[in-house]
């Protein structure tokens, strides 16, 4: 007898099999989802190495195929990737008509899926994603962790990416340190995974507002996990996707080696362009730096943080010390 995590495992492996099947084999994969791999400038052999596909229009493609096989409604339902209401006994898949990219484990299971909805100007979300299940956790998962761990380790360095594309773009582009949380706030156990392999971060986000207010909340997150991190956002509205694709490979690695920020610098040079020449947003640009240090887990590190925007802003130490101490303790 079979426990149902080891169903969901399998049903998973099952329908990972049948989106890539559709994708190379099936006359709608072909000229609708391969073909939109193609128009992204993405060759054969990523789309193969994380395992890319399709998911037909036929409202219940996958869910009949996996019936037949023996799968139980239930197993389809607690899976995610089925749905039987009441009106519509033979089920509904929740994946239709969009291309498909696998979710790995670290040790390369399927747990669930994203999918990318192929036109742009359509009203439902750009991209639908499997729901938490038994197997699929989606705060403890880094989307390209399988395909990265060995660049990662080998670099000593991680890339953290805003989405799937971002990761799947920059392997092709022969950087292959990198993950993303796809589209969901970085969390803890997100880093703890990163952290058996590196303790270096750069973040790369889109350059837009989403992406500032993300990678200001990821610089917290990493610094109180003790992690060295760098930050650098894309300009004019690309991200690393459509910048990889602009440039050549060793465009992008001197790109990232040398536009990359500390997080002072990164946080100052956004915070204090907001500011302008207002005094009082000037002060409230280095409490927010000040609190980003407040974060960082050792004193230590915390006092060289301090003396470099001392240094930086012409301030004295001991009032950003007063500072320091005041933002722990709202902290606390
Ligand atoms: P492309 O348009 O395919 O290049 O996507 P993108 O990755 O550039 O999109 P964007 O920067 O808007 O989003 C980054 C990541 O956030 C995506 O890869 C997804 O993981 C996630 N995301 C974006 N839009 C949605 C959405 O509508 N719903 C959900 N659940 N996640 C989303
Ligand atoms: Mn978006
Ligand atoms: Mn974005
Ligand atoms: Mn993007
Ligand atoms: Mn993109």
């Amino acid at each position: 007898q079979q426990t149902d995590k080891e169903l969901l495992y399998k049903i998973h492996e099952v329908a990972n099999d049948f989106f890539q099947n559709q994708l190379f084999e099936s006359e709608e994969g072909k000229a609708v989802g391969y073909s939109y791999f193609k128009e992204r400038e993405l060759r054969d052999e990523i789309i193969r190495k994380f395992q890319l596909g399709y998911s037909p229009e036929q409202r219940n493609a996958f869910t009949e195929y996996a019936l037949n096989k023996g799968y139980s409604k239930e197993i389809l339902e607690k899976s995610g990737l089925s749905v039987f209401p009441e009106s519509v006994p033979n089920g509904v898949d929740r994946f239709r008509e969009r291309v498909i990219f696998p979710i790995h484990s670290f040790s390369g299971r399927v747990l669930g899926f994203g999918a990318r909805i192929l036109k742009s100007n359509v009203k439902t979300a750009k991209y639908l994603n499997s729901p938490e299940t038994e197997i699929y956790h989606k705060s403890n998962v880094l989307y390209g962790l399988n395909q990265s761990k060995q660049a990662i380790s080998k670099n000593n360095l991680c890339l953290l990416v805003e989405g799937y594309m971002d990761v799947i773009a920059l392997h092709q582009a022969g950087i292959e340190n990198v993950v993303s949380s796809s589209g969901t706030a970085l969390t803890v156990e997100q880093i703890k995974l990163i952290k058996r392999l590196t303790e270096n971060v750069t973040i790369l986000f889109d350059g837009d507002a989403a992406g500032i207010k993300a990678s200001f909340r990821s610089i917290d997150m990493l610094l109180s996990e003790s992690m060295n991190i760098r930050i650098l956002l894309f300009p004019d509205g690309d991200d690393p996707d459509s910048f990889s694709r602009k440039h050549p490979q060793e465009f992008v690695e001197n790109f990232i080696k040398n536009e990359a920020k500390d997080f002072i610098d990164f946080k100052a040079e956004i915070l204090l362009k907001e500011a302008g020449e207002d005094p009082i947003k000037k002060a409230e640009a280095i409490r927010d730096i000040v609190k980003s240090v407040a974060f960082v887990r050792n004193a230590l590190k915390q006092e060289v943080y301090l003396k470099e925007i001392s240094n930086r802003f012409g301030l004295s130490e001991q009032s950003l010390f007063n500072e320091l101490n005041v933002q722990k303790q709202i902290k606390n």
